[in-house]
């Protein structure tokens, strides 16, 4: 388990393993958009502002992961216990 922060309000949630940042942001009312939920579109890239992703998408390259500034939040996870995103 993990958590993340929402850059816009502070406020942080907890991702517990058996769920994706997508659905812990659904409960709170968060739309965000997907298409394929298996990394391998990109519809819901998101930058990263904090933190390290656990990147287990497709869609960006070798390089792009080893920025760190943007992630697939469908099915991406974490490998510091925060991830500060920009939402
Ligand atoms: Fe396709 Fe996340 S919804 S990569």
């Amino acid at each position: 388990a993990f958590k993340i922060q929402l850059n816009s309000t502070g406020d942080v949630l907890d991702v517990p393993a058996d769920k994706s940042i997508v659905e812990v942001l659904a409960e709170v009312g968060i739309e965000i958009p997907v298409s394929c939920e298996q990394g391998i579109c990109g519809t819901c890239l998101t930058p990263v502002l904090q933190g390290t992703p656990d990147h287990k998408d497709l869609v960006l390259t070798e390089e792009e992961h080893e920025d760190n500034d943007q992630m697939t939040l469908c099915c991406s996870r974490a490998l510091t216990d925060l991830l500060v995103l920009d939402l």
